[in-house]
């Protein structure tokens, strides 16, 4: 495997590239603009596998660096995370969105075609489904984005379906699979990795943060929701769960198809659940306060992960929270300020 991995410095994507160094990937081109990302992540896949990861600083939306670099390595695959990912910013900057998620795929899959690279792993997300209509989502649920995060990224998705039909109409072999995340958390089992935002804005983290002192305690965004507790509702994945789905959906692309699937457990959880399983992990009370509902909370989304698993052979091996939350919080005390290489 010889894989060009965009955002490779993002927390979902450093998981992968581990995960696809431990599944015999061969090399891998870790892109990416470091506007978010951290460099310090790609040194620590650096290490893990001398001499197979290349770094290279490159902005997804300048398509003639990134058609240079595929043209020169020229990769089988590409798995494209680069983007913006957080919905709150999403609805105060949607044009910084819509340049980095639409923007950037444009520009990626216009350097694909140059260089000739037709295999491609697209990370999408939950939030392209809305407020669903009924629990749990398939892949058919109707997609009707309620942020700019959601919208650019479901335009992404029509984008890379179009590349592949019209790669069905030109006999060339370009196809793509869609991975629509749900809630992921967790770190890599031998703490190379971890998950650092700035500003952080994710439940487990902020809440293992409240833990360390880090922040004076969890908000709860909401206790009105008609739930079983009042608190919202999420599908938890395992980031090496998910990590492993991506090196599936490479091993299972089709040339000329482009299939999309829901990655989650299929079992929700609670924020009052999570808060819990923080607490367990951490073995003291962690300080929280009430706080109003955040503004495009829908109250669940759980998915219904049947498709993943009948066609791409995805089977996750943590069903529940403890194994994410207690990696989580090994990461954040080894590393209290995180990759701190700001
Ligand atoms: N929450 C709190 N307090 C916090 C942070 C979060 O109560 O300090 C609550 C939120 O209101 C929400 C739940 O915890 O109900 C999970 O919130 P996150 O911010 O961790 O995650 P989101 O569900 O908002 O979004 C995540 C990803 C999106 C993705 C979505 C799909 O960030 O990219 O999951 O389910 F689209």
């Amino acid at each position: 495997m010889h894989c060009l991995v965009t955002g490779a410095a993002g927390y979902i994507a450093s998981h992968t590239v581990r995960e696809l160094l431990c599944r015999g990937a061969t090399r891998i081109v870790a892109v990416d603009s470091l506007e978010r990302g951290h460099r310090r992540a790609v040194e620590a896949l650096e290490r893990m596998a001398p001499g197979k990861v290349r770094f290279a600083q490159v902005d997804v939306r300048d398509r003639a660096a990134l058609a240079a670099l595929m043209r020169e390595e020229r990769p089988e695959s590409v798995l494209h995370f680069a983007a913006l990912t957080l919905v709150g910013e999403s609805v105060r900057r949607p044009a910084a969105y819509w340049s980095c998620s639409a923007g950037g795929t444009a520009s990626l899959l216009e350097a694909m075609r140059e260089a000739g690279t037709e295999r491609l792993v697209f990370s999408s997300t939950a939030a392209t489904y809305g407020i669903p209509p009924s629990m749990p989502i398939t892949e058919d649920t109707p997609q009707r984005p309620c942020n700019p995060y959601g919208s650019a990224k479901l335009a992404c998705e029509t984008m890379i379906a179009e590349e592949a039909e019209a790669a069905r109409r030109d006999g060339r072999g370009f196809g793509a699979i869609l991975l629509r995340y749900f809630n992921v958390a967790g770190c890599a089992s031998d703490g190379t990795l971890g998950e650092d935002h700035d500003p952080e804005t994710h439940l487990v983290p902020s809440a293992l943060q409240a833990a360390l002192g880090a922040r004076p305690a969890l908000e709860i965004f909401g206790t009105d929701y008609p739930t079983p507790d009042g608190t919202c509702i999420r599908d938890y994945v395992h980031v090496e769960d998910l990590a492993s789905a991506h090196v599936d959906a490479l091993r299972a692309l089709r040339p000329r198809e482009c299939r999309a699937f829901n990655v989650g457990i299929g079992h929700g959880f609670s924020v009052r659940e999570v808060l819990d399983a923080c607490e367990r992990a951490v073995g003291r009370p962690i300080p929280a306060n009430v706080a109003p509902r955040r503004e495009g909370d829908p109250p669940e989304l759980r998915s219904d992960p049947a498709r993943v698993m009948r066609e791409l052979g995805w089977t996750p091996r943590h069903r529940t929270l403890a194994p994410m939350v207690e990696s989580a919080w090994r990461w954040m005390q080894a590393n209290p300020r995180g990759y701190d290489d700001r």
